[in-house]
């Protein structure tokens, strides 16, 4: 196919071009008739004259629908020069004009900020939202960190590697998301909620160093920087040290920010580490927001909290639990605190702080059994559960586990920040609402009586009224 993409066509003044998208508006001053059509390179003024073939066309003609347009590339004089446009420099005069597809008229204006939308229109119809300037900025911004952040680590030597997504219980602290099996009644995978225990394994495996962007699974209340599903920048190294995960974090950071957002600050270089306890001291917080001035959002101001307590009581289980999770080296030196005040031990821990959110978390692991056995009983997890649920860890630590260590970063969280926005749906491209909905597909949705058997399932009373009431007459074989 001849065609030309619109943000080419200001080097090709004087040429007659096909260009192909979707008509953004339309304006008509007296005879003449404005169009500016939309590719995903950006949007090109074209001018329809009486006379032309396209002009007759032309009337019909509404917003979002899909043209073909041949015409002829101009110099715009330089007191119309538009600097707000990729190709404000040039226009196009139409000589013909081909409709490949109209468009109802849309729900909400797609030319204009869609943030004001109400959040139910616009997860229903995203595919109009992700054409909004805004969104298209977003989205365009997050390939750019995930493409920068992949060929930063592959210079580095990190192996890419996929981790299974149907497993099992992974302890992050959130609600799991299960999932059936057909083949083993009454048995379940669940989603991960992260790939913790499979970097470790890679490790044991003699990978070293090891890079995911991984999707992950929690079923935790929304808030405005959480999802149900998300996405993880998760790696892993092995014969490393805290320090070393912190550098590479941090270089990793902050070469990313000048190379896809130039306009932004890092407020404090190297970033600023300070202990968790120094936190909640001086900020009531582990989370704190040590911009100078809040209201910029150029402004990024990174910091590391460090040595976070291994255990923190709570007071609903009536027990200790994992700060971070079950896998965290105790510090060296608080290691004899163990037995006798376990509440004071602090973890080879940190979490990295951006202007009051936490990006990323991660620890230097625990690669001996006798001390990950020493955690679990601490934990108090039985005999039994350890060997069902973490038994396999405990085996592998035995098969040469080399000392190591990683870190996950919240991928949409970063986006959401660096793209200056305050709600992380506006970072990814098909969200959840706040009440883990997606409007656009209809999940969570019933299934089929025969799907619900062939997995071996019987609703209860209640859930069989309310799977009847919304049920998909459809049948999903
Ligand atoms: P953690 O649970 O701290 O650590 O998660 C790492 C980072 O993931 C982001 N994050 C989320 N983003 C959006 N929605 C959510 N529901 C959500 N939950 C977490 C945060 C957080 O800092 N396995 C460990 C990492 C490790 O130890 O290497 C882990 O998952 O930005």
């Amino acid at each position: 196919m001849n065609r030309t993409m619109v943000a080419d066509t200001i080097n090709k003044i004087g040429e007659e071009v096909t260009i192909m998208g979707w008509v953004e508006t339309r304006r008509d001053h007296g005879k003449i008739v404005f169009i500016d059509l939309r590719d995903r390179t950006g949007k090109l003024q074209i001018v329809f004259v009486p006379g032309s073939r396209a002009y007759e066309k032309v009337s019909e003609v509404r917003p979002e629908w899909v043209l073909s347009i041949v015409g002829k590339v101009k110099a715009r004089p330089e007191k119309l020069i538009n600097k707000n446009l990729v190709t404000g420099t040039v226009e196009m005069e139409a000589a013909d004009l081909e409709v490949l597809n109209e468009s109802k008229t849309p729900p909400f204006e797609v030319d204009k900020d869609t943030s004001k939308v109400e959040e139910e229109l616009r997860l229903k119809y995203r595919y109009l939202d992700l054409r909004s300037d805004r969104m298209v900025k977003n989205i365009t911004l997050r390939h750019h960190i995930i493409r920068f952040i992949r060929e930063y680590l592959w210079s580095q030597d990190f192996r890419e590697i996929e981790t299974p997504y149907l497993t099992k219980s992974t302890p992050e602290g959130a609600r799991e998301f299960v999932v059936p099996s057909r083949l083993f009644s009454g048995e379940f995978y669940v989603l991960p909620q992260s790939p913790q225990q499979f970097k470790q394994l890679l490790m044991v495996a003699g990978i070293e160093k090891y890079f995911q962007i991984a999707r992950c699974f929690r079923d935790e209340d929304q808030r405005g920087d959480r999802q149900p599903e998300f996405t993880q920048l998760d790696l892993e190294m092995s014969f490393v040290e805290e320090e070393d995960i912190l550098k590479l974090t941090e270089s990793l950071m902050t070469d990313l920010t000048k190379a896809v957002c130039p306009e932004k600050r890092i407020a404090m270089a190297p970033f600023p580490r300070i202990s968790y306890k120094d936190s909640m001291e001086k900020y009531q917080s582990d989370k704190p927001d040590l911009r100078k001035d809040k209201g910029d959002k150029n402004e990024l101001a990174f910091v590391w909290i460090v040595g976070a307590p291994l255990f923190k009581y709570s007071a609903s289980e009536k027990k200790l639990v994992s700060s971070h999770h079950p896998f965290t080296m105790p510090r060296a030196e608080d290691l004899e605190m163990l037995d006798k005040e376990p509440e004071k031990v602090r973890a080879y821990a940190y979490d990295l702080v951006l202007n009051g959110f936490e990006v990323a978390g991660g620890s230097v692991r625990i690669h001996k059994r006798d001390i990950q056995e020493k955690i679990f009983k601490l934990l108090g997890v039985s005999e039994e559960e350890k060997n069902r649920r973490f038994g396999h860890m405990l085996e592998a630590f035995e098969f040469g586990a080399p000392p190591h260590g990683g870190i996950a970063s919240g991928l949409d969280r970063l986006v959401t920040i660096l793209a200056g926005e305050e709600v992380i749906r506006e970072a990814m491209a098909f969200p959840k609402t706040g009440d883990a909905r997606d409007p656009l597909m209809g999940a969570p949705s019933p299934i089929s009586e025969k799907q619900l058997k062939d997995v071996h399932i019987e609703l209860s009373k209640e859930a069989k009224g309310k799977a009847l009431k919304t049920a998909d007459t459809e049948t999903n074989d």
